[in-house]
């Protein structure tokens, strides 16, 4: 007779559900990120615009001081600690990527994560440079570093958007639908404890009312 306690340990797979991974407040950031960089830089060639265009410019700095208070005392997903990775771990995810083996992650895959902090850098850069030459009486290469922060913040926004789609494709799952619902395929010990919905609400006040101020 086989003896019982020779048998391989076979552990139970954690059963998946759609369970919620991006609070409400990543949510709010990311669509009003995705309105002001849109707008800012639909308005940018207009002075008739340059209302919009300024009030949109200050807004995603706002959402940008907003996003790195967030991502150290924000929910599990929404953590710099959470989804940063070093180059080593970044490298060996871009070569799985190349052979269609990366692994699924709930969170911002590595290579996604660094798209992430290029695009918080670029857009605080634009931002930033876009305060300083406001009053019109900047030195010229300050204009141009504005221009080429700007040109560079959508270049790697092409690439951000082509790697979700890239991303979801690999993995029969809508990143988008994710970004918009907060939720995922995933086991529940994944899963967020809070939505956090309260501050999103106070978010989208917020910008209302500071574009109502800037009238
Ligand atoms: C329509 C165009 C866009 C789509 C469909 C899109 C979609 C997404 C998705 C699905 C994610 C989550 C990725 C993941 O699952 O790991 C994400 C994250 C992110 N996207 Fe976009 N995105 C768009 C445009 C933009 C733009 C214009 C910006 C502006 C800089 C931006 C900045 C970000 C940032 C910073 C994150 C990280 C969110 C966080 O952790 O707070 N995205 N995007």
């Amino acid at each position: 007779m086989s003896d019982p306690s020779n048998a391989p340990v076979v552990k139970p797979t954690p059963p998946e559900a759609e369970v919620l991974v991006w609070d409400v407040p990543v949510r709010v950031f990311h669509w009003l990120l995705v309105f002001s960089v849109a707008g800012a830089w639909l308005s940018a060639e207009s002075e008739r615009w340059r209302w919009w265009h300024e009030t949109l410019g200050y807004t995603t700095l706002g959402l940008m001081a907003f996003r790195f208070v967030w991502g150290w005392v924000g929910s599990r997903h929404a953590r710099f600690a959470d989804f940063v990775r070093p180059p080593s771990v970044v490298w060996a995810y871009v070569l799985k990527m190349l052979r269609l083996r990366a692994p699924r992650h709930v969170g911002h895959n590595p290579l996604g994560a660094w798209a992430v902090l290029a695009l918080i850098a670029l857009t605080t850069l634009t931002g930033v440079s876009g305060w300083l030459i406001a009053d019109g009486d900047a030195p010229g290469w300050l204009e141009e570093a504005h221009e080429l922060a700007a040109n560079a913040l959508i270049a790697t926004i092409a690439v951000h958007v082509l790697g979700v789609l890239f991303s979801g494709w690999l993995h029969r799952e809508n990143l988008v639908r994710a970004m918009l619902t907060g939720r995922k395929r995933a086991t529940a010990d994944q899963a967020i404890p809070a939505a956090w919905a309260g501050l999103g609400v106070v978010m989208v006040v917020a910008v209302l009312w500071f574009w109502w101020s800037q009238r």
